[in-house]
């Protein structure tokens, strides 16, 4: 019979495959990333994004962001060190993710290029790093190691010159497509999450509800995934624990006193921890 090439990713898949946590294991084993995110106006993207991760088990955890906007970020994530854009040495970290509230000006582009072109392990890009990223996607396919970019349907549409309605109507043969093409792992979010690797294996992701259509939501689940990322053997079954973690916590956190009216991108990783306690 023919390989499954589409199927669905539940908790019952996370808890098969989630890596169990070694007692004998040190900080470096969990992973050290690189958040390259935030700006004076966007402080908070960062935040999420690296305090999700370490919520998600992360080892060690640096930010690269605009200098004026570590006094903003770091009261939020006191575990997290920081390093400077112009100097910061992009092979020393086992996953980068980058682009989160950098804005998309001609510096966010420079930067993401930058980013692209000298990062060395794998690469995890979000929000306006996808924005600038458009203009030089061919430079995707020359990288070695995974490449995860994390689209919702308004970043797809704009990263494939396609409207909004077309990616609403084909998502899955246009997210096919566009991993194979550039070589890439594609993360195409929404009410239903659809993760594509590069040979266009697909899984999908239903959890989740429409509290998290709110600023930031994206932003907690990039920390995710940068954390999945670190420690997964297979990089599909990885990405696709991380959509559900994020997924599931919300729906989580919804019961359990919040509601779809006033959660917030910050309490489903504060939601993490009891979601981790039910899994092991
Ligand atoms: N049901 C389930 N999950 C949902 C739903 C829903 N109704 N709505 C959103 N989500 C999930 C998505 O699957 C994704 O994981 O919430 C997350 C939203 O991510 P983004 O769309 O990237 O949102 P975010 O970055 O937090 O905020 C929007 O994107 O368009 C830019 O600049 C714009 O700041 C804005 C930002
Ligand atoms: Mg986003």
């Amino acid at each position: 019979s023919p390989a499954v090439r589409r199927s669905m990713w539940t908790v019952e898949d996370v808890k098969r495959t989630l890596p169990s946590r070694d007692d004998h294991s040190h900080k470096g084993s969990h992973g050290k990333g690189l958040v390259i995110g935030g700006s004076l106006l966007m402080p908070g993207s960062a935040a999420m994004t690296s305090r999700a991760a370490l919520r998600s088990g992360a080892g060690l955890i640096a930010i690269a962001t605009e200098e004026g906007a570590v006094p903003s970020i770091s009261p939020y994530v006191q575990e997290a060190t920081f390093v400077e854009r112009e100097t910061m040495e992009l092979s020393a970290y086992d996953g980068v993710a980058a682009g989160m509230g950098i804005g998309r000006g001609a510096d966010a582009r420079a930067l993401v290029h930058h980013v692209v072109t000298h990062t060395k392990g794998p690469l995890l890009i979000d929000a306006d790093g996808l924005y600038v990223l458009k203009d030089f996607l061919g430079k995707l396919e020359k990288r070695e190691e995974p490449t995860i970019l994390t689209p919702h349907p308004g970043e797809f549409a704009h990263l494939t010159g396609r409207s909004i309605k077309d990616v609403l109507l084909s998502p899955f043969s246009l997210a096919e497509a566009f991993a194979r093409r550039y070589g890439v792992y594609l993360v195409l979010k929404g009410p239903s999450t659809i993760i594509t690797a590069p040979d266009g294996e697909q899984r999908v992701d239903v959890t989740g509800n429409s509290g998290l259509a709110k600023g930031g939501s994206g932003d907690a689940l990039a920390g995710i995934l940068l954390t999945m990322l670190m420690q997964s053997e297979s990089m599909l079954d990885g990405l696709s624990s991380g959509c559900v973690l994020h997924g599931h916590t919300a729906d989580r956190v919804v019961q359990q006193g919040r509601s779809k009216v006033d959660l917030l991108a910050t309490d489903v990783i504060e939601g993490l921890p009891g979601t981790f306690r039910t899994l092991s």
